[in-house]
């Protein structure tokens, strides 16, 4: 795991994205982190893919406020976005979640979106869909390139969750982006890449932030469904599983008048250590 320098500089603006929520195991680890993040990694905005909250695929309005509820600013979501029909309405209304920006015109959803923090910092947020091994969508590369064109230069500090399976896809949207946006950071694999770095143009990349939900799993869902569904081809279905959670982010320090990326590292916290720190237990647990 690795620990930035405590407290960011105050130029700088330390961002968090938590990576796929699966669940009510993700859910309760997502939830347990908001305190740690703002208190102790004094993180000023909280993002995570909510894509697999809602019984590991979709999301529900109770989801979603209880995200809010523990200090996160803004959701991203991908492939399973619409698997709950209460995400219609909360798509439609909710200002701080946004859909992929590649999919058809007219989709539900917004295609950014932008938060302040500190009152007067903007962070713009973006989704995009990767096609491998996914849905046919438009183009992501030249999707995010027409968002970014319709975003004002005034925004300088600018995120993108890059849902996708393929590495080579995401590193190709991090060297198209960079020096245009902070980070691009993958999700949906739920699997975490070691490979977070700065780009020369000043962009933070990761091909995958990793899951969040239970890892004696296969990425979350009960391994003998999976395991006998590949074997027998039987459409069983793929509960939740339910041990050993775990909480997958990386952490971005960014410059707030350039847009920079500073810093970028990986988190990995156990949920028994979150709820410890939470209860006050045990102080010192997870100080950093
Ligand atoms: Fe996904
Ligand atoms: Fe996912």
């Amino acid at each position: 795991m690795q620990l930035p320098p405590n407290p960011p500089e105050q130029d700088h603006l330390r961002i968090v994205l938590v990576g796929d929520i699966v669940g009510k195991p993700g859910l309760r680890a997502a939830a347990a982190a908001g305190m740690w993040f703002r208190r102790e990694l004094k993180a000023e905005c909280l993002l995570a893919n909510a894509e697999n909250v809602a019984d590991g695929a979709g999301i529900r309005a109770p989801d979603y406020r209880r995200l809010m509820q523990s200090g996160f600013h803004g959701l991203t979501l991908g492939d399973h976005i619409y698997k709950k029909k209460e995400a219609l309405e909360l798509l439609a209304t909710a200002t701080n979640i946004v859909r992929p920006c590649n999919f058809p015109p007219g989709s539900v959803g917004k295609t950014h979106m932008i938060l302040k923090v500190r009152e007067t910092v903007s962070v713009a947020v973006f989704s995009a869909l990767g096609r491998v091994f996914m849905r046919p969508v438009d183009c992501p590369f030249l999707a995010m390139q027409r968002e970014l064109d319709t975003l004002s230069s005034d925004v300088k500090i600018r995120i993108v969750d890059f849902h996708a399976e393929a590495t080579s896809d995401k590193q190709v949207m991090g060297r198209l982006l960079d020096g245009r946006v902070s980070a691009v950071l993958g999700t949906h694999t739920h699997v975490a890449t070691a490979d977070e770095q700065i780009l020369p143009g000043g962009t933070g990349f990761q091909c995958d932030v990793g899951m969040t939900g239970p890892f004696e799993s296969i990425i979350g869902r009960n391994i003998e469904a999976v395991v006998e569904s590949t074997l027998t081809a039987l459409p069983l279905p793929y509960h939740v599983a339910k041990e050993d959670i775990r909480l997958s982010a990386t952490w971005v320090d960014v410059s707030i008048a350039t847009g920079r990326c500073q810093r970028i590292g990986r988190l990995s916290l156990r949920l028994p250590e979150l709820e410890e720190y939470i209860a006050g237990m045990t102080p010192g647990t997870l100080r950093l």
